[in-house]
């Protein structure tokens, strides 16, 4: 049987500001299974890197759950102690952060910055083979051991998004979440990118979250994927699925827009959602049906049998 690696259960994020609460996850269920990719997709400012942080016990001293709970392995972490978030973070559960190659330190080759992270979880960073692995790891990545020498502005962007996807695998976690890992990147590094993920999650055994707002992109690589819209999911299935029988009118908007499809299917170029469609899609009571093993759609837009 598939192993739950995350479940997340009808969570709420709010953010205090001086505007007043700014609500940017609503009753947002889902899980992902041990070796899967899961796409998260969604417009800008629908809630994804909120999700992230959330998951990561990362959310920034403005930001609440203020319902729901998050288990990863089957243990809510969300009120561990902040050694204990030390201990799970890049040992079980690792992050790509949106914008990734900014978060290396401009100061510091990538060599210390990999002996970092190992010395920060109380291993020490010396033995051959520490050396051994990280190697590995960069040749995963397709990395040549020359860059470990480097300092981050000597490196390309692909390469540096390279360089934290393989620090994110260094010891091994059961679950990465890659935050819009390949939106900065040109076409062709966003193609490394996406396969080194793939190589990774075979590799590790793990489960990756694929955040992006790249639809067509995220189908090449997730097994499932979740559509959010402003904070809510409003579709979750196999991939399969949502590209063959797409049923909120949100994903069949997002669909109709990858423009090889548009074309194949002779649809007619899309029209942004306004106001009033939005509303309809987002009403508060909305809830997730199954209405096929494994794809769920917000009900008002499931069909009549
Ligand atoms: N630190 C913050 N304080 C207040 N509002 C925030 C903060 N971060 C994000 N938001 C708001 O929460 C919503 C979701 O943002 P975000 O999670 O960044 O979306 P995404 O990653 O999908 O672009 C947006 O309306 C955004 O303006
Ligand atoms: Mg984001």
């Amino acid at each position: 049987m598939r192993r739950q690696v995350l479940d997340v259960q009808d969570i709420e994020i709010v953010y205090r500001t001086r505007g007043g609460p700014v609500r940017a996850v609503s009753s947002l269920s889902f899980s992902v299974f041990d070796n899967e990719v899961f796409g998260l997709v969604g417009e800008s400012g629908s809630g994804k890197s909120t999700l992230a942080m959330a998951i990561l016990g990362n959310l920034p001293d403005t930001g609440v759950l203020t319902r729901g709970r998050i288990l990863f392995d089957g243990r809510e972490l969300g009120a561990a102690s902040p050694a204990t978030w030390r201990a799970v973070r890049w040992k079980h559960l690792a992050y790509v952060p949106q914008g990734a190659m900014n978060v290396l330190n401009p100061l510091r080759r990538i060599r210390d910055q990999f002996d970092d992270i190992i010395s920060d979880h109380g291993v020490r960073s010396n033995q051959p083979d520490w050396k051994a692995t990280i190697l590995a790891l960069l040749k995963a990545v397709h990395l040549a051991e020359s860059v470990l020498a480097c300092f981050p502005h000597e490196l390309s962007g692909g390469m540096k998004q390279r360089v934290c996807i393989a620090m994110a695998m260094l010891l091994g976690p059961k679950l990465i979440i890659a935050d819009e890992s390949t939106s900065a990147l040109d076409v062709i590094s966003q193609r490394v990118v996406l396969q080194t993920l793939l190589e990774v999650r075979a590799r590790l055994n793990a489960a990756i979250v694929l955040i992006g707002h790249d639809l067509a992109l995220q189908a090449q690589v997730a097994d499932r994927v979740g559509i959010m819209l402003a904070g809510r999911f409003v579709e979750i299935g196999p991939v399969t699925r949502i590209f063959d029988r797409p049923l909120h009118p949100y994903t069949q908007r997002l669909i109709a827009s990858v423009p090889s499809i548009r074309h194949q299917h002779g649809l007619p170029d899309v029209v942004a959602a306004d106001e009033a469609e939005r509303k309809a899609w987002l009403s508060e009571d909305a809830r997730l049906l199954e209405v096929e093993p494994g794809h769920f759609v917000a009900s008002p837009s499931v069909p009549r049998q």
